[in-house]
């Protein structure tokens, strides 16, 4: 019985996993033109979604600017949970070359701010012969074209998200002495913790053809309503929501915002657009999805489980090569 729950369980989970997929075809680019800029850099500011940080960074980009002093910019700050921004300020201004601030599009002159943070990130940068340079980044939706409007004070030529359709850097003087090297948002080939693909999705940073709306609305509801049942309850009208399941919550939700379908059937998958639309826009009122420890901990039994993924997939070539004898059977 114990098992069949297990297994039941792990397939569930393992269809959840297949709900988000994407292609990033122009990753390759974006990367390269990324590590060859980053050469020449004295600070990179990375653009996260203030609602979901440690979901919103890519590690692909951790990767490529590894040394170089980061300013983490919690964006959309209106959105999120004020206390939750509070614990990752702490957090990432607890870390080594390491600084982060909280923005949103109505700061009027964000401009002061990120220049104040970059030049304490790397003093010895200042004046015509050693400018600052620093080069900006972010996935899709985080909110990085808005903020280089503002620091522009113009409507910027949008760094298109498709690198090699627009081109794949442009760059922004916003002092004499300190040069923006703006990139295209991009996300990472494989997203190891679970919990992020649901959020990413959310967020509206994946394109909406690459996951099922049902999926990621039921994974925001189970994660709303432990952590804030009280805003659910309000914006959707119902009781003592942490006592239904997220499936008879979704129902109950579609319910009360008239999503049905032959008569008295919910309509799931308009339930599902009515919650993330909501969450998206602010809503159901300001939500954090993830706080500082929850994301260590998804990451660290992602990364288990990223072991274990990648013990299978070599066991299995192996047996492959064995199979068409390139390999001699082991002994
Ligand atoms: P990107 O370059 O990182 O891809 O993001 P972009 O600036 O295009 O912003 C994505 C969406 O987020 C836009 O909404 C934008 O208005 C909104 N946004 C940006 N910064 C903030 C912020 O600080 N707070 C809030 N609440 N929203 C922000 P959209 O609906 O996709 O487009 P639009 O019709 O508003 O332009």
């Amino acid at each position: 019985m114990l098992e069949r729950r297990r297994i039941r369980s792990e397939l569930t989970k393992w269809r959840r996993q297949m709900a988000i997929q994407w292609f990033p075809g122009h990753m390759h680019l974006t990367r390269k033109a990324i590590s060859e800029r980053v050469k020449n850099i004295d600070v990179v500011i990375e653009v996260l979604d203030a609602r979901l940080p440690g979901s919103s960074a890519n590690p692909m980009l951790a990767e490529l600017t590894a040394g170089k002093p980061v300013l983490k910019v919690l964006n959309k700050q209106d959105l999120a949970d004020p206390e939750c921004t509070g614990l990752w300020l702490a957090h990432y201004n607890s870390l080594s070359g390491t600084r982060a601030l909280a923005l949103d599009a109505s700061v009027a002159a964000p401009a002061k701010v990120l220049v104040q943070a970059c030049r304490a990130l790397a003093p010895s940068r200042s004046g015509m012969v050693k400018p600052m340079r620093v080069l900006i980044c972010g996935i899709p939706n985080v909110g990085k074209s808005t903020l280089i409007n503002t620091l522009t004070a113009r409507k910027a030529a949008k760094t298109g998200d498709e690198a090699g359709i627009t081109k794949l850097e442009q760059r922004i003087s916003l002092a004499d002495d300190f040069y923006l090297f703006d990139t295209p948002g991009i996300l990472w080939p494989r997203i190891i913790v679970a919990e992020s693909g649901y959020k990413l999705a959310a967020s509206g940073a994946i394109g909406r053809n690459a996951f099922n709306e049902e999926e990621v609305a039921l994974e925001l509801l189970a994660y709303l309503k432990t952590q804030y049942a009280t805003l659910l309850q309000d914006r959707f009208k119902l009781d003592a929501v942490a006592n239904l399941s997220d499936e008879e919550l979704l129902e109950a939700i579609g319910r009360k915002r008239g999503a049905l379908q032959g008569g008295k059937r919910v309509n799931l998958q308009k339930a599902a657009e009515i919650v993330i639309y909501d969450f998206r826009a602010g809503a159901l009122g300001r939500i954090t999805l993830e706080t500082p420890q929850e994301f260590a901990q998804w990451l660290m039994v992602g990364r288990k489980l990223d072991a274990q993924r990648q013990v299978r997939k070599d066991a299995i070539e192996l047996d492959r090569r064995i199979r068409f004898k390139k390999l001699p059977k082991p002994p």
